[in-house]
């Protein structure tokens, strides 16, 4: 792949990567649309990465399907799949890592502990071998692709990362792959996040500025359904993911929520409107 990439560069090539972990839904296969509007060669690598994953996690169970992800890929019209073995990226005697500090810690980083370190870690890797220009990430890990971005700026790295929104079924659930562990009665659980999230930039636009208020009509939500339950709903701040006490700035509302045994996230981006145009809509 390395001397794919290195071919590429010295042609002038521009290179965009799509890192992914497989069982391709239209959220990953949006990134790569995006990627194709703004690269001249389209890299997907489908590598489930198994230091991401906690010792209970589903790394064994994860959905894999190698061959159908190529056939999507290639309908959107990806250049190269890269899609590693596991030895190839994590030799024997591998030790050395990559940690965004402090961020990594918080809400996701809390549940799942050592899972960024994973992250970082991989995706390092990925832009070594890709040599990327750009990386696509989506919206819907909102707190990976800010960890992310700090280690691009932390430690000099030559690619520039976009952010994609989230994409969502009809009925609000964003797309993931873990959604295929879920059984009918759960589906339709599961729309309990996206309500969630709604509730709380409503509260928001009816002029709510407490972050407790936000966060309360959130669980107000995901208590009606008997089918989840909530690991965390928060504000917090965009920039840091640190809880904020007011939302002054463009905020997340962010999510981890148990569907049965699945365990799903979300998150919604919330911003205050000004006093100005608040002023602005009052009067028309
Ligand atoms: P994975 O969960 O396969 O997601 C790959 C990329 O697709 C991520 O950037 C993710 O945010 C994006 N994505 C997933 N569902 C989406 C949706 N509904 N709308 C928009 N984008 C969506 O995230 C990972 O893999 C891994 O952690 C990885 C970065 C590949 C490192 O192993």
């Amino acid at each position: 792949m390395k001397e794919y990439a290195r071919g590429a560069r010295a042609e002038g090539r521009v290179l965009g990567l799509v890192p992914t972990m497989g069982a391709l839904h239209e959220g990953h296969t949006a990134l790569v649309v995006r990627a194709r509007q703004e690269c001249s060669r389209v890299i997907t690598s489908v590598f489930v990465n198994p230091k991401q994953f906690g010792p209970n996690e589903d790394y064994k169970k994860y959905p894999r399907d190698l061959e159908k992800d190529a056939e999507k890929l290639a309908a959107v019209g990806v250049d190269a799949l890269f899609a590693p073995e596991t030895a190839d990226i994590y030799p024997d005697g591998f030790r050395t890592y990559v940690n965004v500090e402090g961020i990594s810690e918080r809400l996701e980083g809390r549940s799942r502990p050592g899972h960024f370190r994973g992250v970082s870690t991989v995706v390092l890797k990925l832009f070594e071998i890709v040599l990327p220009h750009f990386a696509y990430f989506g919206r819907k890990d909102a707190q990976q692709v800010r960890i992310i971005s700090e280690m691009v700026r932390d430690l000099n790295l030559d690619a520039e990362i976009v952010v994609c929104p989230v994409v969502r079924e009809a009925d609000g659930l964003a797309l993931s792959s873990r959604n295929a562990y879920l059984s009918a009665e759960e589906r339709k659980a599961a729309t309990v996040l996206h309500r969630a999230l709604v509730a709380a930039r409503d509260e928001l636009s009816h002029g709510a500025r407490d972050a407790m208020q936000l966060q309360t009509a959130m669980r107000r939500i995901l208590e009606t359904e008997p089918l989840a339950q909530a690991d965390y709903a928060e504000i917090v701040s965009a920039d840091t993911f640190e809880p904020v006490v007011r939302v002054a700035r463009p905020c997340y509302a962010v999510l981890a929520v148990f569907i049965g045994k699945t365990r799903l996230i979300d998150n919604l981006l919330i911003e205050p409107v000004s006093a100005g145009s608040e002023d602005l809509l009052f009067h028309l």
